[in-house]
């Protein structure tokens, strides 16, 4: 199946917890890894990959050396993913739950990542799950490190991210559809 008619079919039968009603074009894919230092990333993480479109930019993008984890929670999504990134000896797709990161990064000897990307529908999340995520995420980025967020509705949730970053940038890509973009995040400040 076409990974639009799939992703339409997902948000039509989930809702919030797909959160859009197509995948990321590749317009905002590549606007959402823009920033990322592909010379020196050592470890880039993925979360909520989705069908991949982000995925395939990073895989275009990387170095071998750069060690990628992409993370989705939705099992037909990750058969795709799985088919087309596994193959790729520094990708590794695990199927889950972000609730789990920091436990999924510690089992592979992780404790620092460089780039965090994610597709998450963090606005839809509770309350309890955003904080202990961002805490992790405060736990996981290096100090130079970025988290960079697509989104559909900048304006509505740039307080969110600001909660939680000191620094957040948003890139607008109108040939989206539909339109989105992605908000590049530095400077964790969650408290410890
Ligand atoms: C808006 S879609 C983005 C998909 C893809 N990154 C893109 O840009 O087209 C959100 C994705 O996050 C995944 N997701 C939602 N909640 C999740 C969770 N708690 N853990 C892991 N993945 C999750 C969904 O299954 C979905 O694939």
């Amino acid at each position: 199946m076409n990974d639009s008619l799939l992703f339409f079919k997902k948000f039509f039968r989930h809702g919030t917890k797909i959160a859009s009603i197509a995948p990321s074009s590749p317009w905002l894919s590549r606007a959402t890894v823009r920033n990322v230092d592909w010379a020196n990333a050592k470890v880039v993480v993925e979360l909520g990959a989705g069908t991949g479109p982000i995925t395939k930019v990073i895989a275009e993008k990387v170095r071998p050396e750069t060690r990628v984890i992409v993370l989705e929670r939705d099992p037909d999504f990750c058969v795709l993913l799985k088919e087309r990134y596994s193959p790729i000896p520094n990708f590794e797709v695990i199927e889950g739950d972000v609730r789990d990161l920091a436990t999924m990064l510690r089992d592979r000897g992780i404790s620092q990542v460089d780039y965090i990307v994610s597709g998450l529908p963090i606005p839809s999340f509770p309350k309890d799950l955003q904080r202990d995520f961002f805490a992790v995420v405060r736990d996981i980025l290096a100090p130079t490190g970025e988290f960079s967020q697509i989104t559909e509705l900048a304006l509505v949730y740039k307080g969110l991210y600001k909660k939680y970053f000191d620094q957040v940038k948003f890139v607008f890509e109108p040939r989206n559809f539909p339109p989105a973009g992605a908000y590049h995040c530095k400077g964790i400040k969650v408290p410890g």
